[in-house]
């Protein structure tokens, strides 16, 4: 009686989970990464890419594999859902275009996105890249 009340318990806080609304492009823009960008988190972001990312993106996110469309992330020029960190952060988390799935329903948390934004930047052109701070910077949280 009791273990069934405990598992009536675990199921009802499972359900409880709140998954964020939908941003807006313009909501999204307004939105900071507030992982800093560092050798650290740009290797956490990778580790959850070659986990969640790569059937579709490629190893290196170049996507060349042409079994979905989905876009060269190493090219901020052809992404067509914006390039600012919310805006990237809003196409991981919410879904982009037709095929690329809203990862809010898989488990990844908003810091775990944010490192992914992070690791994204690290595949574009050096010059298009935020400055890189190093691990433990005072403008940044350790992480
Ligand atoms: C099922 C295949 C699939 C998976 C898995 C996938 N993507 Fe995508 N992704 C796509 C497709 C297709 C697009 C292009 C969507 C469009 O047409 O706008 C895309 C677009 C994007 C964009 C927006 C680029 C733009 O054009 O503005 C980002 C950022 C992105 N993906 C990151 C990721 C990350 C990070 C992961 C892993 C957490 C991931 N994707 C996993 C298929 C996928």
């Amino acid at each position: 009686m009791r273990r069934s009340w405990i598992a009536a318990a675990l199921v009802a806080s499972v359900s409880v989970v709140l998954i964020a609304a939908d941003l807006s492009q313009a909501d999204a823009k307004k939105l900071q990464n507030p992982v800093p960008f560092t050798r650290r988190t740009i290797d956490q972001g990778y580790a959850t890419f070659q986990q969640y990312c790569t059937g579709c993106h490629g190893k290196d996110g170049k996507a060349d594999m042409a079994i979905v469309p989905a876009t060269d992330l190493t090219a901020p020029k052809l992404y067509k859902s914006g390039t600012t960190d919310g805006e990237i952060f809003r196409s991981i988390r919410d879904g982009a275009g037709d095929q690329m799935p809203p990862f809010k329903y898989q488990g990844l948390s908003e810091t775990e996105i944010w490192q992914l934004v992070s690791f994204i930047h690290s595949l574009w052109p050096e010059a298009m890249r935020p400055p890189l701070l190093p691990n433990e910077s005072k403008s940044g949280k350790r992480m």
